[in-house]
């Protein structure tokens, strides 16, 4: 049995995985990038200069360290020389079970026999990926927030066979890599972050439609009311509205009380209006780069995001009355996963713990169990 972890390789190239192949090779590790396409790495690796020469504009880094983490990421297509004495790999592919099946059999058959697979899945249940592999015991659920780069979160959740040993290996690699590993003891839809943030994004459409309020004003009381460093919508779109989808599908499909989907954003997906990188979703955008939305206080004042604290809080209470997470460790997830600036029980208590039961429960007459409120956040009540 291994005990530490030297190489790595990452699967899949796209905004999650060349991001986790970044601060890999930021924290000394030599990396290999594999994609099918080498078109797929040349661009991997475009976005990756933009970024470490970002941190060295603002002096994060200097430009001898800079060359040598690019130095350190080698971009590979061929799988089988990819995988060559790798010892952890970290697999960040599309959230498709049938892709995610097809990638595993084939890392199944060429990585080495102690070999840990990662999987850097958003909401797919970690025991079934594992059962792809013959290895279940090696495999764990290792789930970074975009941007990897910045945000210090990774969520480490194993699944019902998962080695001790293997957790224990893959929280220290995460603190090792800078990060912030906080254990999800449950494998559930969502785990802990998504759990908050895919069904908010929802409840963000809903209220539109109710208020008749415009997407700046729900994005600015996102931003100054309940301390999102992003508007909510923007954040969709940051994060790609394929991405919502599929997660918000999977965790519907698994329980009915996580999510209250919004045709909104399955018409979003099948226009391929997926936000920043297709320079339209909820907003529109000049190109396929870092693009922010002017928010204000003033705009901030026309909206009342009640309902969406409310519903932020009751699946919040949700994670706590499963012993998912602790209180603390949810505040952090939140915190250093979603960029929150203030702890989300904290704004609870500003918005009032009864106010937000009386929004739940009449929600909940009017659109049904989604918003009935949770065991927890009810025996919170004044
Ligand atoms: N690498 C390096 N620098 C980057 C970068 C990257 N990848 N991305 C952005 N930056 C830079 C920007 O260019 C900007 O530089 P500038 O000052 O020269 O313009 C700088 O970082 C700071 O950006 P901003 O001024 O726009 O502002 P913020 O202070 O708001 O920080 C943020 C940006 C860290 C993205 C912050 O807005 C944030 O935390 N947003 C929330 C992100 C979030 O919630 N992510 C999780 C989504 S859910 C998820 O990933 C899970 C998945 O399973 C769905």
């Amino acid at each position: 049995m291994m005990s530490t972890i030297n190489q790595i390789t990452v699967i899949g190239s796209g905004v999650m995985g060349h991001g986790i192949a970044q601060i890999s090779a930021m924290a000394g590790y030599e990396v290999v990038i594999r994609d099918i396409q080498q078109s797929f790495l040349d661009k991997a690796m475009e976005k990756i200069n933009w970024s470490v020469n970002k941190l060295a504009e603002k002096k994060k880094i200097n430009q001898t360290e800079a060359e040598k983490i690019i130095s350190r990421i080698h971009p590979i297509v061929d799988i089988q020389q990819s995988l060559k004495n790798s010892e952890l790999i970290i697999e960040a592919v599309p959230e498709d079970l049938r892709l995610k099946h097809k990638v595993y059999q084939e890392l199944d058959k060429y990585a080495d026999k102690d070999v840990i697979f990662g999987s850097n899945t958003s909401t797919l249940p970690i025991s079934e990926i594992s059962s792809f592999t013959s290895r279940p015991n090696r495999f764990i659920g290792l789930h970074f927030f975009n941007p990897p780069q910045l945000m210090k979160l990774v969520e480490v959740i194993p699944g019902d066979k998962t080695d001790k040993q293997i957790t224990d290996l893959v929280i220290n690699f995460v603190s090792k890599i800078g990060k912030i590993p906080i254990l999800c003891k449950k494998d559930v839809p969502g785990f802990i972050v998504n759990r908050i943030f895919i069904p908010l994004v929802h409840e963000a459409m809903y209220s539109l439609d109710r208020s008749k309020s415009s997407l700046v004003e729900v994005d600015s009381a996102s931003k100054y009311k309940m301390a999102l460093p992003m508007g909510i919508f923007e954040l969709a779109d940051y994060t790609g509205l394929d991405v919502i989808h599929k997660a918000t599908n999977e965790m519907y499909s698994r329980d009915k009380k996580v999510v209250f989907p919004h045709p909104k954003i399955q018409e979003l997906f099948e226009n391929k209006e997926l936000g920043q990188k297709t320079g339209k979703g909820f907003y529109l955008y000049q190109g396929d780069n870092y693009e922010r939305i002017q928010l204000t206080e003033e705009l901030a004042e026309k909206f009342d995001p009640i309902s969406l604290v409310s519903v932020a809080v009751n699946n919040a209470s949700w994670l706590l009355s499963n012993e998912v997470c602790d209180k603390n460790e949810l505040e952090q997830a939140l915190m250093l996963g979603m960029g929150l600036k203030r702890e989300l029980f904290e704004t609870a208590e500003i918005f009032g713990i009864n106010n937000i039961i009386d929004t739940l429960q009449y929600l909940s007459s009017k659109f049904g169990t989604f918003y009935e409120p949770d065991k927890y956040l009810l025996s919170m009540k004044k």
